[in-house]
């Protein structure tokens, strides 16, 4: 899919459909200009009918009358509750239906005076167009209608044409880490993820390091070991750094969990939707995602991603609820759950990226608990941190990017609640309660007091069923954090 920027008035542009916004309660398309009398008392009538209500589309026919095939107006919704996500979610059914009518190409007026700034709304354009048009068609025979190709009409289409650059890539990092996170977990192993790694290190100029089973023993990470050893697909430690700030200068690590397939192990979970348990890697796959795009914006910083990653199976080798394991920061831990096996493999992860890089601040992304979907729904991810700085910056982040988040509490109290008999510490907390915090707070034991920030996307990373229905996420994996850290990062 091509996507450009052009300055051609849109009443000259010769597409197979134009395509422009309109407020609710406005009687005129954003930005279409004096088209032709006809047309323009269609798109009038028209408007009328669909009062610009949000998500409503219609199309004109123009019969040969403007250089525009067809003209395709959608509602905005009011101006009041205009935002980027509106702007992106609509352009997101726009493409759809495009596509769904089988045209080569559509164009969309991004008009002067835009209720939105221009480097937004283009961008919010951009991933619309791209995120909606994505499905997973690897294993289908019959693949989806090829995407169309883009115009966005504006000013300064010179400005834009970076802005557009920069939103593809961004998007192209989402799409990585849904592909990815969509594999089913038959072909998907830790060493299969291991190799997308390195392939992308290859490909994008990315320093890759992987450990092996052997190598993980070795070297004392006992949480991704222990949880590893279940299955004879063998668990990795995959490294990838984007070393393009100064020489020196502290980086930022980012942590993703990356379970091919969680069946609970020992403690095996119950049967219903466990197919699902193929997204407990989505994590590792945003790590994955990130890098990819980080490297491609060319981000002057220094950024490392670490992705632990194992199998969780019951078998003869398993680990089992009453060991005792100890992880890479040297603490113990009692194992009274094998299915809370995601805080142990992210322990070692976290510990092992800041004693290896002593980072400004390091950031983790897991599929961690149900309970955060009991806390929060499928909308929103749970942020936990023992930075207040760091946290607010990614609040404001996820505001820009509308990927949400909620901030839940950690002080000692929860801390208290992991505390072990015979152990430093076990690893579930107190029947149901607080659940997400007391996951993170056994993750708080590893990272000390470097600067941390964990978001729990056990609700977020897939689209499941009380997930709100955008057309930029279809079904699937949705790349949850993708560019909400993109962001992040472009902000140092
Ligand atoms: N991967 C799951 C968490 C999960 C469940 C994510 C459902 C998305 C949807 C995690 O490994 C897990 O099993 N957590 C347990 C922890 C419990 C045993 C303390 C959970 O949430 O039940
Ligand atoms: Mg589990
Ligand atoms: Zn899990």
């Amino acid at each position: 899919m091509k996507i450009k920027a052009e300055s051609t008035k849109p009443s000259n542009k010769k597409t197979p459909i134009l395509c422009a916004f309109v407020l609710e309660n406005s009687n005129e398309p954003l930005g279409l200009g004096k088209i032709h009398e006809k047309i323009n008392s269609s798109i009038k009538e028209s408007i009328k009918e669909t009062k610009g209500k949000v998500g409503e589309i219609s199309i004109i026919q123009t019969l040969g009358i403007t250089p525009a095939n067809k003209i395709l107006i959608a509602g905005l919704g009011p101006k009041n509750k205009l935002s980027t996500d509106v702007l992106r979610n609509v352009t997101g059914k726009i493409a759809q239906k495009v596509r769904s009518l089988g045209l080569s190409e559509f164009s969309i007026v991004i008009p002067i005076g835009f209720p939105i700034d221009s480097d937004s709304s283009i961008s919010a354009v951009v991933e619309g167009t791209m995120l909606s048009l994505y499905s997973f068609d690897k294993f289908k025979k019959e693949k989806s209608e090829k995407s169309p190709d883009l115009s966005i009409l504006v000013s300064n289409s010179q400005n834009a044409q970076k802005v557009i650059l920069q939103a593809q890539i961004v998007s192209e990092g989402t799409l990585f880490a849904r592909d990815t996170a969509n594999l089913p977990p038959n072909e998907c192993s830790p060493s299969t993820l291991a190799s997308i790694a390195k392939s992308l290190s290859f490909k994008n100029k990315l320093k890759c390091k992987i450990f092996s089973k052997n190598e993980l023993k070795q070297k004392k990470f006992g949480g991704i070991s222990a949880v590893g050893q279940g299955s004879k697909n063998e668990p990795k430690l995959i490294i990838l750094e984007h070393n393009k700030g100064r020489r020196g200068d502290k980086p930022v690590v980012i942590v993703g969990k990356a379970v091919t397939f969680d069946t609970g192990g020992i403690s095996l979970k119950p049967g219903d939707k466990m197919d699902e348990m193929k997204f407990d890697k989505c994590g590792g796959c945003t790590v994955l995602g990130i890098m990819k795009a980080v490297s491609e914006l060319k981000l002057p910083i220094n950024v490392v991603g670490i992705i632990p990653s194992v199998e969780n199976m019951p078998s003869g080798e398993s680990y089992r609820p009453g060991d005792i394991i100890r992880l890479y920061s040297g603490k113990t831990a009692e194992i009274l759950n094998t299915d809370a096996e995601g805080r142990l493999i992210l322990a070692d992860a976290l510990s092992y990226g800041i004693k290896q890089y002593s980072p400004k601040s390091i950031i983790d992304f897991a599929t961690l608990t149900g309970a955060c979907i009991v806390a929060l729904g499928n909308n929103i991810a749970g942020l936990v941190s023992n930075d207040q700085k760091l946290a607010e910056k990614i609040k404001s982040s996820s505001e820009k990017t509308s990927e949400e988040l909620w901030q839940l509490p950690i002080n000692d109290d929860y801390m208290d609640m992991i505390k072990s008999n015979v152990a430093d510490m076990k690893n579930v907390g107190m029947g149901r309660a607080a659940g997400t915090i007391t996951a993170a707070a056994f993750l708080a034991n590893a990272v000390d007091n470097t600067p941390w920030a964990h978001m729990d996307i056990a609700g977020t990373a897939w689209a499941q069923d009380a997930t709100k229905k955008k057309f930029y996420n279809p079904k699937g994996a949705t790349g949850f954090g993708v560019r909400l850290i993109l962001d992040y990062l472009r902000t140092l």
